[in-house]
């Protein structure tokens, strides 16, 4: 494989947010087009208990047997109630795993939907369009094919392993967090898998804040940093494209050329109230607010502490028919680049709203003490 240059921010940047000119007689205020909807966190009503089901670890992960079929939840006359439900307990849990799904690739999209609009989506949000893949162009958004193929072409974040570190881990991210207003749930179905390899592993950025002093999570608390993925401009050029100036990824302000943003380093999230950390190396820019030195300090101690925790992660191996579904604010992932045969599936993803601290979140530790529950 041709190794790639690096474009990784490594200086303080120049302001990224662009001024946004919204047609018609739109909010003034950018965050109303981005603002979750949600008056208060959810409650799970527990209306996916009597599905058989097991907690893969104690900080992360619930694997659902065959007896649920996502397209059923979507057929079901309580469809909202469950659907609803499904959403608060992936927020709850990280990530949960469906086994021997048929559901289908305009299922998973109105699924998907549904699950980001039942957890307040903002009403400018809509599906993910990714500025590079395979089958997603101007056409609008649709499912995206992840494949090996595309990977050998020198394509997404396994570009790190060309280059800076050869660690497996360096490629946790959360997806489109480079956009101005990323992604709340993710969605994934892998139809073709090799004999073995290419699990996916997922990091709970909820509980990485337990390992973390009171004292420095305040002060974490007030910085920002910079996701910036202005790298896919060259993988584009390598797959003899470009990238649309024009074309909204999915809200009002995810449009232009310029991948990168600035969120809070510790986020809310709005559908359990829970704080996670917001930072990933593999769309890791420069910290706010701090000199360099501080900046390549802290980003490598807010990698490490993902990298080391295992008990804060989950490994899922596939099986052809399996779904996982993530929320994308709480939760970081990769995939596991060891396999050379073809590995495809299915993707949707959906855009939430502008990431945001709010002063009334929590820990969940210490929410699930205060609730007396396990997880
Ligand atoms: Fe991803």
């Amino acid at each position: 494989m041709t190794p790639i240059a690096v474009t990784q921010t490594e200086s303080i940047a120049a302001p990224t947010v662009q001024p946004i000119k919204l047609k018609g007689d739109g909010p003034r205020n950018p965050a109303d087009v981005a603002r979750n909807t949600l008056p208060a966190p959810l409650e799970y009503k527990g209306s996916l208990e009597s599905y058989s089901h097991f907690e893969v670890t104690p900080s992360i992960g619930r694997e659902f047997g065959r007896d649920l079929q996502l397209s059923q939840l979507l057929k079901a006359p309580n469809s909202d109630d469950l659907i609803r439900d499904l959403a608060v307990l992936i927020s709850r849990r990280g990530v949960c795993f469906f086994r021997a799904q048929d559901v289908n690739q305009e299922e998973m999209m109105q699924l998907q939907k549904k699950i980001s609009v039942l957890a307040g989506q903002p009403k400018q949000s809509n599906m993910c369009i990714h500025p590079v893949s395979e089958n997603v162009g101007e056409m609008g958004a649709k499912t995206q094919l992840i494949s090996a193929e595309m990977q050998r072409k020198g394509g997404g974040i396994m570009r790190l392993h060309d280059d800076v570190s050869r660690w497996a881990t360096r490629a946790y991210h959360s997806d489109v967090s480079f956009e101005k207003v990323p992604s709340d749930y993710s969605m994934l179905k892998v139809n073709v898998l090799p004999e073995s390899g290419g699990d996916t592993q997922w990091v709970n950025c909820y509980d990485i804040l337990d390992k973390i002093s009171p004292s420095m999570l305040e002060y974490f608390k007030g910085l920002k940093a910079e996701h910036n993925a202005n790298f896919f401009h060259q993988e584009a050029a390598n797959h003899g494209r470009s990238i649309s100036k024009t074309m909204i990824r999915g809200n009002p302000l995810n449009v232009g050329d310029d991948l990168s943003a600035r969120h809070p380093l510790i986020r809310t999230n709005p559908v359990t109230g829970w704080n996670a950390l917001y930072y990933s190396y593999g769309f890791g820019g420069r910290i706010q607010g701090v000199t360099y030195d501080e900046h390549v300090m802290l980003r490598e101690y807010l990698t490490q502490l993902c990298m080391n925790n295992f008990d804060c992660s989950v490994r899922f191996r596939w099986e052809a028919g399996s779904v996982a579904i993530w929320d994308n604010r709480s939760t970081l992932h990769s995939a596991t680049f060891d396999y050379t045969e073809e590995r495809s599936g299915d993707r949707a993803s959906s855009i939430g709203e502008l990431p945001y601290l709010s002063r009334d979140g929590v820990l969940k530790s210490e929410a699930l003490r205060a609730e007396g529950l396990k997880w």
